[in-house]
């Protein structure tokens, strides 16, 4: 991934080799910050207003104040037209700003795309699971685990990923206590039975995807029944087939998970259905 332009609230378009943060921005000291990550298809980002109402949900919860939405939707705009890349990846950072000073840093990123994502799809990944050691209902309702909420401290997002890597899977998919599976480190997840597609419940802390919303229509108007809920490990493990989902790695097909086949341990014909369904939507 190369970055391809950078706007910036009050500065306008800004050479992305420029710095544009203070050491004393608490986004630096301790990580507290909001962002989102959203798909670009033929120069439009997508779903873009629901990323921007996470952002500013997300940016309340890490204590930030309100974020100017409308500006950030300026700089996305600018970012866009100066990058010239249809198919790219746009990320929106919103951060505290100076120690004190009290007036939010707003930035817009266009970036190209993660290579590789398509014959990733063909061949289907591989996850394994990992503990978070929290008891989900009780990050439901301990508002101070910022449970849902798209901060960029990911840095154990990033370590979960390190680790399924280092025992030769491709990604991971984090568990609560009582095994209850919940998301990936940037993905949400899902199974199939037959015609019912089930996913974990928003009601366990995870972020609630903006790729998840539009899959739960998407997937109630091809005819599948979806149940969200708390499930262990097992039930996903035995499922016919599963895929996570997300803004940039889109649908994606689990054809293993904790080293053994999942489903027909080949990609399935659902995710194969939905994926082109998420393209549908984003090509309208
Ligand atoms: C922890 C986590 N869960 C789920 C998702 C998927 O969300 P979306 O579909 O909005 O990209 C992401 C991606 O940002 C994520 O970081």
């Amino acid at each position: 991934m190369s970055l391809l332009a950078l706007a910036v609230g009050g500065r306008g378009l800004v050479d992305p080799d420029e710095p544009i943060l203070h050491v004393d921005d608490e986004a630096f000291l301790r990580s507290r910050a909001a962002f989102e990550t959203m798909r670009v298809y033929g120069g439009h980002p997508f779903k873009l207003e629901e990323h921007l109402a996470r952002l500013a949900g997300s940016a309340a919860r890490v204590e930030i104040g309100r974020i100017d939405t409308e500006e950030l939707a300026r700089l996305a705009t600018l970012a866009l037209e100066a990058a010239g890349a249809p198919d790219a990846m746009l990320r929106l950072f919103v951060t505290p700003g100076r120690d004190g000073a009290g007036s939010p840093t707003q930035v817009a990123m266009v970036s190209t795309l993660p290579q590789g994502l398509d014959s990733l799809r063909e061949r289907g990944i591989g996850l394994v699971s990992i503990q978070l050691g929290l008891d989900p209902e009780l990050r439901a309702t301990s508002p101070w685990l910022l449970g849902g909420v798209k901060s960029t401290s990911y840095a154990v997002n990033m370590a979960a990923e390190a680790e399924a890597k280092r025992r030769g899977a491709d990604d991971a998919v984090f568990l609560g206590s009582g095994d209850v599976v919940l998301e990936g480190p940037v993905t949400n997840v899902w199974w199939r039975y037959d015609d019912v597609l089930c996913t974990p419940a928003l009601e366990l802390g995870i972020l609630a995807g903006v790729t998840r919303a539009t899959l739960v229509e998407e997937a109630a108007a091809g005819g599948y029944e979806v149940r969200e809920g708390a499930f262990p490990l097992g039930h996903m493990a035995e499922a016919n087939e599963a895929f996570t989902s997300s803004s940039i790695r889109e649908v994606m097909p689990i054809v293993e998970l904790d080293g053994k086949p999942l489903g027909a341990g080949a990609p399935g014909p659902v995710a194969r259905e939905l994926q082109q369904a998420l393209r549908r939507v984003a090509r309208r």
